[in-house]
């Protein structure tokens, strides 16, 4: 045993096609005979790849031979104990042994390296959602939509993205990550206002100010000319409506009895109000009450009466009248005028300045310019 040489699969193949083509002159070879005998008595030490494994012929069987009696392990057998050690890890295959000294440098190279694993074909993932005409005419009729479904009008968990999501979801539990805090913009740093600029628009300011009190004002001023030009339209149209109306007095008025005019008495507070002297003197060795008008005969002056001196004296330009009224000194041209008077249905005297009576026409004889006393 001690003699016995841990093999590799590697080199047991390539025993064995080197066996193989050399024919069956070889294999009755006390070497070949050896070193086949030796390789099943160390799988331990055996690596063998799947891949390299040959192939049953028609001319090699497929089952193992029997360690018969001729005591050579048939391919099978090594195959079977390649794949019996396979499990064993790479580490055997680290402590194979060289290859034979037969084989050339290239076999020794393919031997040496070991073979590159196939990745296994993945079986082909069938549509979750398979439908034929019959289906999609069936899901016509039902209302629901025909045709092919996109991934969007899938269930939940369905389809290949569906169930590798939810499978990752079993596996690992959710964690939800917070959504990232939204920043704030930034805001637009204030520029600062230069002094010019201040100032420009401070003058800019005053200006508009200004124009506006003066719009102000000119507007205040129009209206204000507006509302006094409505003022005095309407005074003048009332004026118009309303014109003046001068408050004579009447031309008749009663001035009382005749014993309240005693002779030679010459009663003057008539004047103010009427313009006229009530007296009651002697005229023409006849006593007569009658009423004299108060205006001069020169200019229209108002004489006075001089109780003193009896006589009317004008202070105009110095005309004298006597108490009958006839003048004798100043420019006065003619003597006074009277009014007519008579004694109404009461007994008072009642005198009527509508009628004048004149002197120099010898007016003074007429009966209604004088009242017996
Ligand atoms: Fe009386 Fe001239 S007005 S004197």
């Amino acid at each position: 045993m001690a003699e016995k040489k841990k093999l590799s699969v590697a080199d047991i193949l390539a025993a064995a096609r080197a066996e193989k083509a050399a024919g069956s002159a070889a294999v009755e070879s006390p070497e070949a005979v050896a070193t086949v005998e030796a390789a099943p008595t160390a799988p331990a030490a055996v690596s063998v790849d799947a891949s390299q494994s040959p192939k049953p012929s028609a001319s090699q069987p497929a089952s193992p031979k029997p360690a018969g009696a001729a005591g050579r392990p048939s391919i099978a057998e090594i195959m079977a104990a390649a794949r019996a050690n396979k499990t064993a890890g790479g580490a055997a295959e680290e402590a194979a042994p060289a290859p034979p000294a037969g084989l050339s440098s290239e076999k020794k190279v393919a031997l040496a390296k070991p073979p590159a694993a196939k990745p296994l074909p993945k079986p082909a993932e069938k549509s979750p959602v398979q439908r034929d005409t019959a289906s999609i005419l069936a899901a016509a009729r039902s209302g629901s939509k025909p045709g092919p479904v996109s991934k969007s009008e899938l269930p939940p968990g369905s389809g290949a993205m569906g169930k590798q999501s939810a499978a990752s979801a079993k596996a690992s539990p959710v964690v939800r990550v917070p959504p990232p805090a939204v920043r704030p913009l930034p805001s637009a740093p204030v520029r600062p206002v230069k002094p010019e600029a201040k100032k420009a628009a401070a003058a800019t300011e005053d200006r508009r100010g200004v124009l506006s009190f003066a719009m102000g004002s000119f507007m205040a001023m129009g209206f204000t000319a507006l509302s006094a030009t409505g003022g005095l339209f309407t005074l003048g149209l009332a004026r118009f409506m309303f014109p003046n109306v001068l408050a004579e007095p009447p031309s008749r008025f009663k001035v009382g009895f005749r014993e309240s005019f005693p002779a030679g008495k010459v009663e003057t507070k008539f004047v103010a109000q009427f313009g006229v002297w009530v007296i009651n003197s002697d005229f023409q060795g006849q006593q007569q009450i009658y009423a004299l008008k108060t205006v001069c005969t020169h200019l229209g002056c108002t004489p006075n009466w001089l109780e003193a001196e009896q006589k009317f004296k004008c202070p105009c330009h110095g005309s004298g009248f006597y108490k009958d009224g006839i003048n004798f000194e100043g420019p006065a041209p003619r003597p006074l005028e009277r009014y007519a008077i008579r004694l109404s249905d009461d007994g008072q005297l009642e005198i009527d300045k509508s009628k004048a009576f004149h002197e120099e026409l010898g007016q003074w004889a007429e009966p209604e310019s004088y009242v017996s006393v």
